[in-house]
């Protein structure tokens, strides 16, 4: 099977989940046996359709301009089986990117008009044209960001042009994140099982299609963990990508968002087999306490302090946030008894180096 994987993000590597997602798709197809060309529109010359209809009058099936669609991406998209149209849910639709392709493929269409069974009027089409995947993700977490593509998609569909599946996934930029790494291993394996599933019967099995679309977070949680990183990136004025290259941290702004996030710089083996009790008692603007107790692997956060802490820190709120932040280097810190440990000192330190805090 001969596919077409036409990619519209203009992020790239880590940054676009359109890619990641892709990726798996197309590692799935291939294990299945399938010939992949993978085509990014942002690397690609497409001028925008004028409109003149030269293609549909004075040189049938011929798009006026010289271009990578013509030259390249055109005959490439009439002979592949399969194409799968991977784009960002911009404004609850595909890009413009992406858009942009399908309008040029305007010479594949007929200027006549039919009547379908329902009683609607379509173009019959020049050529066979492949059969079609779409695969969008989107910021938010809610499904129903997809609606409005879904129902465009079914209502341009060409007479003869098969939707294969319709792959979305919600909440996409968590995808990447240490904190939802369970969950998100288990979309990524099934967007793979959706390629293979693809290859060997053309459609996704509802449950593969159920794991790609799971929960990924609580919207409550979401939405104030995302408040939190887009506040992190304003004070510091830093874009997203850069945020992520230099290994930033969102910047607690609570004991509740300190709770959620402190457990992803913990480096949980540190404890081997034993259960340790990792308690902080907060002052200054922020105060009150909270804990953390590590066992096998796992660590759960309390509000309430525990009786016999095996590590106690106390700090005022804001200097232990400058600290998991990077913004003020722990050793210096604790030197200068900005901040007091009682415990198992040496035991702190390797919970927190390895992970790289302090
Ligand atoms: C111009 C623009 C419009 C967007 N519109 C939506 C939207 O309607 N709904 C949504 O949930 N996310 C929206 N997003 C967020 C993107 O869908 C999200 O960041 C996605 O991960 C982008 O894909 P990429 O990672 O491949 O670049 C929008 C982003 C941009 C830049």
């Amino acid at each position: 099977m001969k596919i077409l994987a036409i990619n519209s993000s203009p992020r790239t590597g880590g940054g676009s989940k359109t890619e990641l997602m892709l990726n798996n798709l197309i590692e799935g197809m291939r294990d299945a046996g399938a010939e992949v060309d993978v085509v990014n529109l942002r690397e690609k010359k497409i001028k925008n359709c004028i409109g003149c209809f030269a293609c549909w009058t004075k040189t049938p099936g011929h798009c006026v301009h010289k271009d990578d669609m013509t030259r390249e991406l055109f005959p490439k998209w009439l002979e592949a089986d399969l194409v799968v149209y991977a784009t960002p849910l911009y404004y609850h639709l595909m890009n413009s990117a992406m858009s942009r392709f399908r309008e040029r493929t305007l010479p594949a269409i007929q200027p006549f008009f039919e009547k379908s069974d329902d009683g609607k009027t379509f173009h019959p089409l020049r050529h066979k044209i492949p059969a079609a995947v779409w695969l969008s993700v989107c910021g938010f977490p809610e499904e129903s960001e997809f609606d409005a593509l879904s129902s465009y998609l079914n209502r341009t569909r060409h007479k003869g042009e098969t939707l294969a599946a319709e792959i979305y996934r919600s909440a996409a930029e968590t995808i990447s994140h240490p904190f939802f790494k369970e969950k998100a291993t288990d979309v990524l394996d099934a967007t793979k099982q959706a390629g293979r599933e693809l290859v060997k019967s053309m459609a996704i099995s509802p449950g593969t299609i159920a794991r790609i679309r799971q929960p990924l977070v609580d919207p409550k949680l979401f939405a104030e963990m995302g408040n939190l990183f887009w506040k992190t990136c304003i004070n510091e004025k830093v874009t997203p990508k850069e945020f992520e290259k230099k290994h930033m941290i969102p910047r607690p702004d609570s004991i509740e968002s300190f709770m959620w996030l402190f457990p992803v710089g913990i480096n949980s083996a540190a404890a081997g087999n034993r259960k340790i009790i990792l308690q902080f008692d907060f002052s200054g603007q922020t105060e009150g306490s909270c804990c953390f107790i590590i066992d096998n692997g796992k660590i759960k956060a309390k509000k309430e302090p525990e009786a016999n802490p095996d590590i106690t820190i106390k700090t005022p709120f804001d200097v232990w946030m400058d600290i998991m932040t990077r913004k003020a280097d722990g050793q210096q810190m604790f030197m200068e008894q900005k901040y007091t440990v009682t415990g198992d000192i040496g035991l702190m330190i390797q919970l927190f180096t390895k992970k790289g805090n302090k």
